[in-house]
């Protein structure tokens, strides 16, 4: 007989003899019938058998461990009223593996950070299997945006580079077993420094000169040894660049892809999103849709220390309470602005150049740069971006400014030689995203193996 997956329109199996491969969530036996609970991985729903004596391998069955993968034979039925929407009644099953009696997911609440050590076996859980989900699909939606709907150019920048494209120092270094064996031990990419990427973003700036319209979307690995919920060494990003566009554009661009992605996760994880809702965060839905509706405000950045200077005139207590205008704002101040103050996501625009990057284009007070960050309730900033400076002169000078040398960024300086006229984009942090759409709490929930400080198990 063919093999059904759960996932094959169940509907449509109604009252047929199907039969299926799955693992055991549970089994339990009764004086007359017995019941298994069984997952596929196809469907975020449970599978209910029911199996009596006199079927087909009830030995066996009877003695099938938790996480043990067995074949069902038998009739599907509906069963709308129950928490499980389909069953079969069994007339076969067949033991292929028995799971050994150590199975540590058995059926109880299980905390996150007991999880975490076992994130070979996390992802058999429902809420594990609904996050995963969900980041798979944002991943399709996010191409598909960009694709379809924006016809972007995606453009793979490389892992292994030269630069460091943020200019913070916080790349980690790329060397070799020979070299690391070598008693005179360096950091060499074939006796060349070299790091992992922090950023597609220059090579992205240089594709968008020949297509106008681009996209990254990769893996960025960042040497922060910050143990926070929001901050992860390997994190993904998706970095667009757009030829001939400046901040307004960079923001609506924002805005489109957000309410893309989010819209086609309520049209098509709307199943996942409903257990996530019940799991990790009530009022889940009714968030994200609100960002369907486009529900965003724009501060500048001084707007935004006028606000903080009242919250605190008016009584409120931040860690830091010294508000001034340089101030590099603290998670604390840009969830006090999105939470409390606006209650929606808000970009903030035109920050000080001197806690900005090097490569964001300098406004005519010349002391902002043309810089918009996205900051969400619950997560602070989702998304950072800017219009990039596009004059050779003022960006050499912001190179030294920043403590680089303009030589070692030589082909991304020389980009503005050959006609470069305005160019914008931005970062998402594709795990923050996942977080802000599942309501996890912690980046190393939404990362299937994820590496920061403590963890590198896998
Ligand atoms: O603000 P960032 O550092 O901006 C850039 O890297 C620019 N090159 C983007 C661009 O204009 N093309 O990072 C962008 C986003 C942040 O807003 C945040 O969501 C995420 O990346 N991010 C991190 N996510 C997880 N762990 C970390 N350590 C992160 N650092 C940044
Ligand atoms: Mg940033």
């Amino acid at each position: 007989m063919e093999l059904k997956y759960i996932y094959d329109n169940y509907k449509k199996l109604t009252d047929q003899k199907i039969s299926i491969i799955a693992r055991i969530r549970s089994n339990r036996q009764g004086k007359t019938v017995s019941f298994m609970v069984l997952n596929d991985g196809t469907y975020m729903d449970d599978l209910q058998v029911v199996y009596k004596p006199e079927i087909l391998g009830y030995e066996d069955a009877k003695q099938a461990r938790i996480s043990s993968i067995v074949e069902i034979t038998g009739i599907l039925t509906l069963t709308p009223s129950r928490p499980q929407p389909f069953e079969i009644q069994a007339s076969e099953i067949q033991l292929l593996d028995q799971a050994i009696e150590e199975y540590p997911l058995q059926k109880k609440e299980h905390s996150s950070e007991f999880l975490r050590e076992i994130s070979h076996l996390r992802a058999r859980t429902r809420t594990f299997q609904a996050i995963f989900k969900v980041r798979s699909t944002a991943a399709y939606a996010i191409h598909k945006f960009f694709q379809e709907e924006k016809n972007f150019t995606y453009v793979t920048t490389p892992i292994i580079t030269s630069n460091d494209a943020e200019g913070a120092g916080e790349e980690f270094i790329v060397t070799t077993t020979e070299s690391k064996l070598n008693k005179d031990y360096v950091d060499d990419f074939f006796a060349k420094k070299a790091n992992l990427t922090v950023s597609g973003q220059l090579n992205g700036e240089a594709f968008a000169q020949a297509f106008k319209n681009i996209y990254t979307f990769g893996p960025t690995f960042r040497a922060e040894n910050s143990n926070t919920s929001k901050h992860a060494a390997e994190f993904w990003m998706i970095e667009p660049e757009v030829a001939f566009a400046d901040i307004n554009d960079n923001i609506n661009l924002m805005k489109d892809m957000l309410v893309y992605v989010v819209k086609y996760l309520l049209e098509h994880n709307v199943k996942e999103l409903t257990f996530l809702e019940s799991q990790l965060e009530s009022g889940l839905i009714e968030k994200i849709t609100k960002m369907v509706n486009a529900d965003f405000k724009v501060n500048t950045y001084e707007e935004v220390l006028k606000l903080l200077q009242q919250a605190i005139d008016n009584g409120h207590k931040f860690e830091e309470n010294n508000i001034f205008f340089g101030l590099d704002l603290g998670t604390e101040h840009e969830r006090y602005i999105c939470e409390i103050v606006n209650k929606c996501p808000t970009f903030v625009t035109n920050y000080p150049k001197e806690i900005k990057s090097f490569y964001m284009k300098v406004n005519n007070d010349n002391k902002t740069v043309a810089a918009v960050d996205l900051l969400v309730p619950g997560i602070g900033e989702l998304i950072g971006g800017s219009e990039r400076e596009s004059n050779y002169e003022t960006l050499i000078l912001r190179c030294k400014e920043s403590g680089i040398n303009p030589e070692d960024l030589y082909w991304y300086n020389n980009l503005r030689q050959y006609g470069f006229y305005k160019s914008a984009g931005f970062g998402l942090g594709f795990e923050r995203l996942i977080m802000y759409v599942t309501g996890a709490a912690n980046i190393r929930d939404v990362i299937p193996f994820p590496r920061t400080p403590k963890t590198l198990l896998y």
